[in-house]
């Protein structure tokens, strides 16, 4: 029946469009009242479970309780958002919704954080019009923004759009005595000229991850020499932060969690006495040590991974399996406390969930003190 002819009644499908249409018109425009606006429509229905607090970045007790006697407390705080695997928006508004989210829990925090750092797979296929949104929503955070590349990201154009919107992919910063590095770790051999692929079929394999026809993910050469010439001047006593898309480790390589001359990165990474590695791409709470290097995964904004069948580390504490009817479930953002001593605590924002933290002294001691809160939820 057409609604034309009938004033006043619509179908279900019209008023989503409708709903849909007017969502994104907000997001062209820029403004923070409106922006708002879109966003508390976004998750406005999440919120019934009654456990976990509109902004759940407040102090966590144990992230305090343990900080030295008498030593400096001058820790910072920054949050991050992640994997956020936008497509155009005709073809799926769910995850713009979930980025939405993410952008206002970060914005909710008080005090704001330093910086907001975003740990890549902003786009899904690559797509001048993805990556264009998702550089259109994360306008609306408040504090600083740092971007790091994922694959998703990259390999359309060979990272053309993205550094128009975002700049260099490899960079570094120093805040409050912590030198912080991102990475570009997503470099793959040329697997795509001999086979003589076009752009898209080039994304498509990559963004398959386990179709058996990429290569490994690598920093590369090129890449480790930028680090060791970035990292050079540096004292082994500096604090350092590195930003990874893949985990810097070689955990499945079946799904390509995996970088192929991680040993080579970490060698580079060895004379510093403390490492934190953050990084994304495995969209779960996952968290390892090697050495003198820390580990943690970002969650992501759209959808979880399962664990790898083989290779987890010792020392990450599973999060549930998620609930399949609930879209946002196993999604999240989170927050990290950086102590003057370079070591972090984590707090992991698992949507729909209470926030685990994964504290700096159940890594610096291998496991043995303050294991994180596991969620009490049941899996499903
Ligand atoms: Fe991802
Ligand atoms: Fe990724």
């Amino acid at each position: 029946m057409d609604n034309k002819k009938r004033p006043g009644i619509k179908s279900i499908e019209t008023k989503h469009f409708e709903e849909r249409d007017a969502l994104f018109r907000a997001l062209k425009s820029l403004d923070r009242r409106s922006f708002l606006k879109v966003s508390a429509a976004a998750f406005g229905a999440v919120a019934g479970q009654g456990l976990v607090p509109p902004h759940s970045f407040q102090p966590v007790s144990i992230a305090r309780a343990d900080m030295p006697k008498g030593g400096k407390s001058e820790s910072f705080r920054f949050a991050y958002i992640s994997d956020s695997h936008l497509y155009d928006r005709k073809i799926n508004d769910r995850f713009v919704n979930s980025l939405l989210r993410a952008v206002d829990d970060v914005n909710g925090m008080d005090p704001q954080p330093d910086f907001v750092f975003y740990g890549g797979d902003l786009a899904q296929l690559g797509q001048p019009a993805e990556l264009e949104l998702g550089a259109q929503i994360l306008k609306n955070v408040k504090a600083p923004l740092h971007v790091m590349v994922g694959e998703h990201d990259w390999y359309f154009d060979l990272g053309e759009k993205w550094k128009s919107l975002f700049g260099q992919p490899m960079y570094s910063f120093d805040h409050k005595g912590v030198h912080f590095v991102v990475l570009l770790s997503v470099v793959e051999k040329d697997f795509w000229t001999a086979r003589g692929l076009t752009p898209m079929q080039r994304m498509r394999t990559v963004a398959g991850l386990d179709n058996g026809q990429q290569s490994s993910f690598t920093v590369g050469p090129e890449g480790r020499q930028w680090l060791e010439n970035d990292l050079k001047t540096k004292s082994p006593d500096t604090p350092i932060v590195v930003f990874s898309h893949s985990p810097l480790y070689k955990l499945y390589k079946p799904w390509n969690f995996w970088t192929d001359d991680a040993e080579e990165v970490q060698a580079i990474l060895r004379r510093f006495r403390q490492v934190v590695v953050f990084h994304g791409h495995t969209h779960q709470m996952l968290t390892n040590r090697i050495g003198n290097i820390h580990f943690h995964g970002f969650l992501s904004t759209a959808w979880p991974w399962p664990y790898a069948p083989q290779g987890l580390p010792e020392l990450t504490v599973q999060m549930a399996r998620p609930d399949p009817f609930d879209p946002q479930d196993g999604c999240g953002d989170g927050s990290a406390d950086v102590h003057p001593d370079g070591l972090v605590d984590l707090v992991q924002n698992l949507w729909n969930r209470n926030p685990v933290t994964i504290s700096r002294t159940y890594l610096a001691s291998y496991g043995k003190a303050d294991k994180p809160q596991v969620p009490t939820l049941k899996s499903y």
